[in-house]
């Protein structure tokens, strides 16, 4: 079955070959790109759907989220908009609200967010666990997550229940939790945090993790400047997230390896806290992801456009800048060529914006603009 997508104002391809076309026209076959030129040079297909000269960008790779919890937060959201700080506390609430919370509730709740979210032109998702820590409640966690994506990460080491001892905790994180979970994840990643895990506790989740076959990534530098940063370059993590207190050892080490620096503005807005700086980042030559980081404490939203227009307004990035991390650059941190941008032979997953150009995704901010929705070669919205 071949897709022919005609009228294509504006192509955002996401490839650095050539970023922006114009005039264009994709054709699909089965879930792949295999035609890009002129709308005028277009060849026929079994099925056609117009852009009418529309904008069409790659569909969003949103690498960082955590859709499986229970309840909500907007208290304790509330109360950070009257002045209380962000401590990362509040991720017992969760814990407490999602171990009490049924199979079938939690799933619903994982396919409602990972709806909203293609409705809003995410075509692939990270999904972490951490809101279980016991044995059981991590597995069963992936194994909903699973059912979602591919992309599933084990996220035991996300922080130390009430009442346990962070080294005893951080040892059942390496050993039968971690051997629990590894079947049904693909990553892993660990809160690298004062409150959450040290570097040596962080290092040794991660190293267990890494012999158990996953590949890592690390919550890292998000509250204060720790080692996580030089952690997750240390041991080859595909993406450093957060990555908002940022020391020049962090920027150089981000600089020259191969670790993609995630940034996630959606928790700096929702904790009211200091914007990472992306432009040091990008002019020390780091590669640099924009996520959601959906959750229900630090930033709950669903919406990759909304992290590109605060990416644009508040870290200074280019609306072409922006998308390309939101697109391309999430697909780096995933590791994955075949994804997140718009060339012959990727995945054909493309959003149709309502909109002449991709710009329109800061400068309309709050503004829905998805018009269609092409995930793996089907038209899905
Ligand atoms: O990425 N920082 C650690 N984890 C999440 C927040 C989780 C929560 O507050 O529930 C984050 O911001
Ligand atoms: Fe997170």
């Amino acid at each position: 079955m071949s897709l022919l997508i005609a009228n294509i104002g504006e192509l955002f391809t996401a490839d650095p070959e050539c970023v922006v076309r114009f005039d264009a026209a994709i054709v699909v076959d089965g879930d792949r790109i295999v035609w890009i030129g002129l709308n005028a040079d277009a060849p026929q297909a079994d099925e056609r759907l117009d852009a009418g000269g529309r904008a069409v960008i790659p569909g969003f790779v949103d690498s960082h989220a955590h859709l499986v919890f229970a309840g909500d937060r907007h208290a304790e959201f509330a109360a950070r908009m009257s002045g209380e700080p962000y401590t990362g506390g509040g991720i017992r609430t969760t814990v407490a609200a999602t171990r009490m919370t049924g199979d079938e509730a939690l799933r619903a709740n994982t396919a409602r967010l990972t709806e909203e979210m293609l409705r809003q032109g995410t075509t692939t998702v990270e999904i972490k666990s951490g809101y279980g820590l016991t044995v059981e409640d991590e597995a069963r966690s992936l194994r909903i997550a699973e059912e979602f994506t591919t992309e599933t990460t084990y996220l035991g080491a996300h922080t130390v229940p009430a009442g346990a001892d962070a080294d005893e905790y951080t040892a059942l994180a390496c050993g039968p939790m971690l051997e629990a979970c590894a079947p049904y994840a693909k990553w892993a990643d660990v809160f690298c945090e004062r409150g959450a895990f040290d570097g040596d506790q962080a290092r040794a989740v991660l190293t267990a993790s890494a012999n158990a076959g996953l590949a890592l990534r690390v919550h890292a530098n998000q509250l204060t400047a720790g080692p996580g940063v030089r952690l997750a370059v240390e041991l080859g993590a595909a993406s450093a997230d957060h990555c908002t207190h940022l020391t020049d050892a962090d920027v150089d080490a981000l600089a020259g390896g191969d670790t993609v620096a995630t940034l996630l503005p959606g928790a700096e807005f929702s904790t009211r806290s200091p914007y990472p700086d992306a432009r040091r980042l990008i002019e020390a030559g780091a590669t640099v992801a924009l996520a959601t980081d959906c959750n229900p404490g630090s930033s709950f939203t669903s919406s990759m456009a909304f992290c590109v227009a605060l990416a644009v307004r508040e870290m200074h990035m280019t609306p072409t800048e922006a998308l390309t991390a939101a697109t391309a650059g999430g697909a780096e941190a995933l590791r994955r060529s075949d994804i997140g941008r718009i060339i012959v032979g990727a995945r054909a997953d493309l959003v149709v914006l309502d909109a002449p150009s991709h710009v329109h995704l800061a400068y309309r901010p709050g503004t829905p603009l998805v018009k269609s929705v092409v995930q793996d070669g089907t038209i899905v919205r």
